[in-house]
């Protein structure tokens, strides 16, 4: 018999029930490490596949077909919905988002109206297609948390150091929350759509919150994280709350409204647990680069985050960020077999 979707392992982690294996997915599983993406997104541009159905659908589906993995993560981008309000940017390759107009002013804000399902029509009937697809495997539906979606909308591309994003936030406080606001509510629809569609989970990504104090976080960024966490609390589906070096701020992104809390390669998941507490599960955390090294060294590593994944309540199998795209896929496939074949008691 199979297991029935609420029952599957990267469900029942989460929500800090005994899984039958450890659980494990891969941030940024679907995309260029495979050759069959690389080979379906040829003349393809980023944006214009996010909002074709067949291409999310088939590639969403793809490492799941390959790999075995225990989740499906839905293919989009955390900028798709700005995209479907009509904010002018773009996806350069090996660049990342790019802004026409960046947000510095009270008058830029009016670029940001709210999502309305017919924005992203394409998008949703992938999600719908895709959970008749998978079946008993669980699709994660994701959106960008509002200060990193703040920090390119702000800077208009990439940055380092997000110096216009920190400049706004400490000189027109103001204005700063009005922007997280409308960002909020934009993000927290987006999500809200996916799991009214059928996403088992969501996750929001704060991937560049460690660049800010706990203090400042707290203050700046925490209240509109709520927010969009908030706009799903009521449809039973698991939060999985994620940045990059953030250690510092484990605590506070639990607290925000997590169920699991994603952590990056930085720090040991025992002791982020004792940053977390005892009430959260967390998503974690091999280091992506182990992946180059010998296959003897990943399993080592990964036996090491399976076994320090223990003192947690659930533990969800990943990396500490996302798949590099250099990453042999037959080492993330071996990756799998290496963790479900962990026992657990
Ligand atoms: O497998 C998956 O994770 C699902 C799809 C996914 C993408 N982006 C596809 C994508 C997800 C979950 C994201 C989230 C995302 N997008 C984040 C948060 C996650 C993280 O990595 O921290 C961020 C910060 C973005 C913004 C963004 N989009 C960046 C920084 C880039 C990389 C630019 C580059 O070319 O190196 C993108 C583009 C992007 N998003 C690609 C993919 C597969 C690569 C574009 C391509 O394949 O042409």
């Amino acid at each position: 018999m199979t297991t029935p979707l609420s029952e599957s392992p990267f469900l029942r982690a989460c929500r800090g029930e005994a899984p039958a294996h450890v659980p494990v997915w891969f941030m940024r599983q679907a995309g260029r490490s495979l050759p069959e993406y690389r080979k379906l997104r040829e003349g393809v541009a980023m944006l214009d596949s996010c909002f074709t159905t067949e291409l999310v659908v088939e590639i969403t589906m793809q490492p799941v077909r390959r790999h075995g993995v225990d989740a499906a993560i839905f293919f989009s981008d955390i900028v798709v919905p700005l995209k479907a309000i009509g904010v002018d940017l773009d996806i350069v390759p090996g660049v990342g988002p790019v802004i026409a107009e960046p947000i510095r002013s009270r008058a830029q804000l009016a670029q940001l109206r709210d999502l309305e399902p017919d924005d992203v029509a394409p998008v949703l009937a992938a999600v719908t297609a895709l959970v008749g697809e998978l079946g008993s495997t669980p699709l994660i539906g994701f959106a960008g948390a509002p200060f990193t979606l703040a920090s390119y909308l702000v800077e208009g591309r990439p940055s380092r150091d997000y110096r216009h994003t920190k400049a706004l936030m400490h000189s027109d406080p103001e204005l700063w929350h009005d922007l997280m606001g409308r960002i909020a509510a934009i993000a927290g629809q987006f999500l809200r759509l996916q799991a009214q569609a059928g996403a088992s989970a969501v996750q929001v990504f704060d991937s560049w919150a460690g660049a800010l104090s706990l203090a400042d976080y707290r203050t700046f960024s925490q209240p509109h994280s709520t927010a969009v966490l908030d706009a799903v609390a009521d449809l039973d589906v698991p939060r999985i709350h994620f940045g990059v070096g953030t250690g510092e701020l484990l605590g506070a992104m639990g607290e925000a409204g997590a169920d699991v809390v994603g952590v990056d390669w930085r720090i040991p998941l025992d002791d982020a647990v004792r940053r977390i507490g005892p009430e959260r599960a967390v998503q974690g955390n091999l280091d992506p680069t182990v992946l180059f090294a010998p296959t003897a060294v990943v399993e080592r590593e990964a036996r090491r985050v399976l076994d320090e994944g223990r003192a947690a309540r659930g533990h969800v199998f990943n990396l500490g960020h996302g798949v590099l795209p250099e990453t042999d896929p037959d080492a993330l496939t071996r990756l799998v077999d290496v963790v479900h074949a962990y026992e657990l008691d």
